[in-house]
């Protein structure tokens, strides 16, 4: 899948708040990434950003209030408006709030938004007070019952001096909410994907742990490529990289809280990807006091962990949940025999065979060689690629299984 900002007919709308300076980088952003950004400014927003930084970001024209009785007539907000497929409000101000809410066609934002038939996203940013403000509170809840999607705002200083819920949310979390809203028509619409990312962490004492190189970006990479697909994701992790908007996120540490928590987030789920590097071992029982070395070397007592995808197996050949399962298998030797030999073991529909015995592959670097192995005994040999496209070749894989249920 590609990514779903790309080639996307987008309008940005900046209204009067000092975070309009952040919504150039937005437009860079969505502009970068093969959006066509349509910004509008408010007449307020001029005040504190001008439509020549937007212009120089976007390639394109940016619309102010003069726009709207200039050369293209009145007809500028419906040419736009219909043309869209998302509208971003970022920052939107409580005025432009309450306006939306109760279909105002004041300025051309507004009325671009009345002649626009795609999702809205809004990013508030205001005073505290003010958006806690039963008004604006009221016309917040109009336009959620209405479908529109409300990101933030984010607790923080505001400008005022106060601290409070009134901060624009990062250009980068604006971002990914608009990438999460252009996805939901895709071929995982309603689909529910859980992955795991990251190496476990099995405590030897309160400062020490058994751990591993496992960095965590390939079990991300695919559950943004789950979501990019339409997928509802739940991510179950034990580090913390930027996580795709709207994911259902849920940190562990240990082998056996994933399992835990991967035994609960799959008992309706439609599919399972086991990117996490799980620990085998872990010491017998991690002391309560830290180990001190004037007592000599420790003797530490392992014992083995559940084997996650195992467990999960027998639950799905029980109730038939989750419905597909996906593994990985980080292989120094041997790689397609070992990995054949998980995929049989642990019952999976699909791994993904990993190549770790050479410097660009595996661990802590950005690329990977995978061999996609199937129970038929298919077997796919990519070429060295990106984490990222080994997350969408995987999910394009999973897509067969869904494309009639
Ligand atoms: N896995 C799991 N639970 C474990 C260990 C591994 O669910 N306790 C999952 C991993 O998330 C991965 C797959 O099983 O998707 C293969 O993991 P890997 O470590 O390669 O295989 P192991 O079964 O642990 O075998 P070995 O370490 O001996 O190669």
């Amino acid at each position: 899948m590609p990514n779903p900002l790309a080639n996307k007919r987008i309008i940005l709308g900046v209204t009067g708040s000092i975070a309009a300076y952040k919504a150039a980088e937005i437009a860079s952003h969505l502009t970068q990434t093969g959006a066509f950004v349509d910004v509008i400014l408010t007449e307020s927003a001029t005040k504190f950003i001008t439509p020549l930084t937007f212009q120089s970001v976007t390639g394109r024209k940016a619309y102010v209030e003069a726009d709207l009785w200039g050369g293209e007539g009145h007809v500028t907000h419906v040419g736009l408006g219909r043309a869209a497929e998302l509208l971003v409000i970022a920052p939107a101000s409580a005025n432009t709030i309450s306006r939306l809410a109760h279909g105002f066609g004041d300025n051309l934002l507004t009325l671009t938004a009345l002649a626009s038939h795609c999702p809205l996203l809004l990013a508030p940013a205001m005073d505290a007070g003010m958006f806690e403000h039963p008004a604006t509170q009221a016309s917040v809840k109009l336009l959620k019952d209405r479908g529109a999607v409300f990101i933030g705002p984010a607790e923080g200083h505001l400008a005022s001096g106060l601290v409070g819920p009134g901060r624009m949310v990062s250009p980068a979390e604006v971002i990914a909410a608009a990438r999460w809203a252009l996805s939901r028509k895709g071929p995982l619409a309603g689909k529910k994907v859980v992955v795991t990312a990251g190496g476990t962490q099995e405590p030897i004492d309160p400062v020490r742990l058994v751990t591993n190189r496992s960095s965590g970006k390939q079990g991300y990479a695919v559950a943004w490529a789950a979501q990019d697909a339409g997928a509802d994701v739940t991510l179950i992790t034990t580090v913390n990289l930027p996580a795709p908007c709207f994911a259902k996120i849920i940190a562990v540490q240990t082998a056996d809280q994933m399992h835990r928590e991967v035994k609960k987030a799959t008992a309706d789920a439609d599919l399972l990807v086991m990117a996490a590097a799980v620990a085998d071992f872990r010491p017998a029982r991690a002391a309560t006091d830290k180990i001190k070395k004037e007592k000599g070397l420790p003797e530490i007592e392992m014992e083995p962990t559940i084997d996650i995808l195992q467990s999960i197996g027998e639950e799905r050949e029980k109730h038939g949940w989750p419905k597909r399962v996906v593994g990985f298998a980080a292989e120094s030797r041997d790689l397609l025999d070992n990995a054949a030999a998980k995929l049989q073991r642990k019952r999976l529909d699909m791994i993904v065979a990993n190549d770790i015995s050479r410097p660009d592959a595996g661990f802590e670097v950005d690329t990977n060689r995978v061999t996609f192995l199937f129970p038929d005994g298919t077997a796919i040999p990519l070429p060295k690629i990106s984490k990222e496209e080994v997350a969408e070749a995987v999910i394009d894989r999973t897509l067969v299984w869904f494309k009639n249920s």
